[in-house]
C-alpha cells in the first residue's frame, strides 16, 4: 500500500484570485494555466496498520497534509496511518508555490497507494480541496479549470511554450495566497475583474488554439495586473512585488519595442514569469544577464500533469 507520484508546478494565465465556497475551494472565476517542466513535486505514501501516527514532511503544511489524508481514509473507510515523503524538484527557497505541485503528487500517490481507481476528473477535485490551483497541476499541458474540476485544453506538446522564472527574492511570502483569497472581496474593483473576465477567457483560448503569441502575451500582461490591481486595493492591500519586479516589468516592455517577443505575468510573489516562444529563449536569456538583483533563473517547458511513477502492491 505504497505509491510514489510525480506533479508539475503550473503557472495560471488566467488567474484564481477569490473563492464562491471557501471550504470547497470552489472559484470565482474559471482559470487556465500551464504546467511546468522543471518544477516538480515528488511524493510516496505509504498506508500501514504497523503506523501507529501519520508521519509527514516537516516544513510543508502540516496540518493541511493530514486533513488531505483523512479525506481518502473517509472515503475508503480505513484508520490506517501513513508514511509521507516529498521532494521538490526546485529549492523549496526559491519563492515559488508548491502547494499545486504538492497537492496534486499528494493526491496521485495517496489514492495509488490505496487502490482507488478515480477518473482525472474526480482527482482534480480531490487535489482542489487540498490546494485550489492544485487542481490544474493534474491534467496535462495547457489546463482550465472551472467550478468542481480541472481539463487539459491541450496536451504539453501543443505549442513550444517558455516560462522563464526569474527568481528575484528567495524569501517566503508574507501573506499567504488563502487567507488574500479571503479578503478578495474588500476591494472595489473585484466587480470589474469579473465581469471582464469572459472576454479576456474567450481571447486566450483563441490565442492558445491558433498559436498568436502576440495575442497571448497580451492577455496574460492584462490579467497579471488586473489581478495585482485586485489585490492591491484589498484591505488590508497586498503589495507582492519588489524593486527588481518592477524593473523586470519596465525591462519587458522596452525589450518587446526593440523586437524581442516577450511577455510577463506574476503570481502572489515578486518572482517574474517570462513568457516567451521556445526559438526566442536564448536570446531573453541573454538580455535578462543585462538586469541588477536577479537571483536564479529556473527554464521551463509545458510539462504533462501528475502521473505515478512506482507502486508497490503489498
Ligand atoms: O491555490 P492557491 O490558494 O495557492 O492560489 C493561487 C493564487 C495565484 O497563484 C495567485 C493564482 C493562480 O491561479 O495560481
Amino acid at each position: 500500500m505504497k505509491a510514489t507520484a510525480v506533479a508539475p508546478a503550473n503557472i495560471a494565465l488566467i488567474k484564481y484570485w477569490g473563492k464562491k465556497d471557501s471550504t470547497l475551494r470552489i472559484p470565482l472565476n474559471p482559470s487556465i494555466s500551464m504546467n511546468l517542466s522543471a518544477c516538480t513535486t515528488t511524493t510516496t505514501v505509504e498506508f500501514s496498520d504497523d503506523f501507529e501516527k501519520d508521519v509527514v514532511t516537516e516544513g510543508f503544511d502540516r496540518q493541511r497534509i493530514i486533513q488531505h489524508l483523512d479525506r481518502f481514509r473517509t472515503i475508503t473507510q480505513t484508520h490506517k496511518k501513513a508514511r509521507m515523503s516529498t521532494k521538490n524538484s526546485f529549492p523549496t527557497s526559491a519563492g515559488i508555490a508548491s502547494s499545486a505541485s504538492g497537492f496534486a503528487a499528494l493526491t496521485m500517490a495517496a489514492s495509488a497507494a490505496l487502490g482507488l481507481k478515480f477518473s482525472e476528473k474526480e482527482l482534480t477535485g480531490f487535489a482542489r480541496l487540498g490546494s485550489g490551483s492544485a487542481c490544474r497541476s493534474i491534467p496535462d499541458g495547457f489546463v482550465k479549470w472551472e467550478g468542481e474540476a480541472a481539463h487539459s485544453l491541450y496536451p504539453e506538446t501543443h505549442w513550444d511554450l517558455r516560462d522563464i522564472i526569474v527568481i528575484v527574492e528567495h524569501t517566503e511570502k508574507k501573506v499567504s495566497s488563502s487567507a488574500g483569497h479571503d479578503l478578495v472581496h474588500t476591494s472595489p474593483n473585484l466587480q470589474k475583474r469579473l465581469a471582464d473576465l469572459p472576454n479576456r477567457i474567450v481571447r486566450i483560448e483563441e490565442a492558445l488554439r491558433t498559436k498568436n503569441f502576440q495575442m497571448f502575451g497580451e492577455v496574460i500582461e492584462e490579467e497579471c495586473l488586473d489581478m495585482h490591481h485586485v489585490m492591491q486595493t484589498q484591505n488590508p492591500p497586498l503589495f507582492y512585488w519588489n524593486d527588481t519586479t518592477k524593473t523586470i516589468m519596465d525591462a519587458v516592455r522596452t525589450w518587446r519595442k526593440e523586437g524581442l517577443p516577450v511577455y510577463f505575468t506574476i503570481d502572489a510573489g515578486p518572482n517574474v514569469h517570462l513568457m516567451c516562444e521556445g526559438m526566442d529563449e536564448r536570446r531573453v536569456l541573454e538580455t535578462l544577464k543585462t538586469i541588477v538583483g536577479i537571483e536564479s533563473i529556473i527554464f521551463n517547458k509545458s510539462a504533462p500533469g501528475a502521473h505515478v511513477i512506482e507502486m508497490h502492491l503489498f
